[in-house]
């Protein structure tokens, strides 16, 4: 994908991309294996080609942040969590919607991600199903379950 996709994007009221100096903020989801990385680390990943990070945030703090990789035809959430230290309700359905927004305006069909055994039951209830065989990462050390939503 060509130029910087952040510059075709319109976000909606209460999001923004994660800047440099917001790594100082509190934030942690309160999962042992998503909490091993912390912003400092999502900033690095927001300076790949493609990769994403956005933030939800409710009266100046962060009450969600999502990562996500777009590709030709298809976006990769990376990662997804609300702020166990703010706990506001629907804000992981607001940073999951905000990938299908994206989806919608640049007109990709598809959203993939691999799911935390903890949340495959989240994610079906907004429309995701598994698409390939769960499987051990390694590096994490827990299964996963390939899961993907068509966005039309
Ligand atoms: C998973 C996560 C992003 C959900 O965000 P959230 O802001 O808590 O969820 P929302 O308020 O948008 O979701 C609302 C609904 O989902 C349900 N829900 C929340 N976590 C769930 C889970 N792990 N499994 C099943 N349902 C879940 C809630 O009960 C609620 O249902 P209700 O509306 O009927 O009361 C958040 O719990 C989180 O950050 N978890 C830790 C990190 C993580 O596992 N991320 C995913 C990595 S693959």
């Amino acid at each position: 994908m060509s130029g910087d996709v952040r510059s075709r994007l319109a976000l909606p009221e209460g999001f923004r991309f994660l800047r440099e100096g917001d790594i100082g903020q509190a934030f942690r989801t309160g999962n042992e294996i998503m909490d091993r990385y912390v912003l400092r680390d999502y900033h690095r990943w927001s300076l790949l080609p493609n990769d994403l990070v956005v933030l939800y945030e409710i009266d100046v703090r962060i009450a969600g942040i999502i990562e996500m990789r777009i590709n030709l035809d298809h976006i990769v959430v990376d990662m997804v969590g609300s702020n166990a230290l703010v706990q506001a309700a629907g804000v992981g359905t607001k940073l999951m919607s905000l990938a299908e927004n994206f989806a919608k305006q640049l007109a990709i069909g598809e959203i993939r991600l691999d799911s935390l055994d903890d949340v495959v039951s989240w994610y079906r209830l907004s429309g995701y199903a598994q698409y390939a065989d769960r499987y051990y990462d390694a590096e994490l050390g827990c299964w996963l379950t390939p899961m993907k939503k068509l966005i039309r």
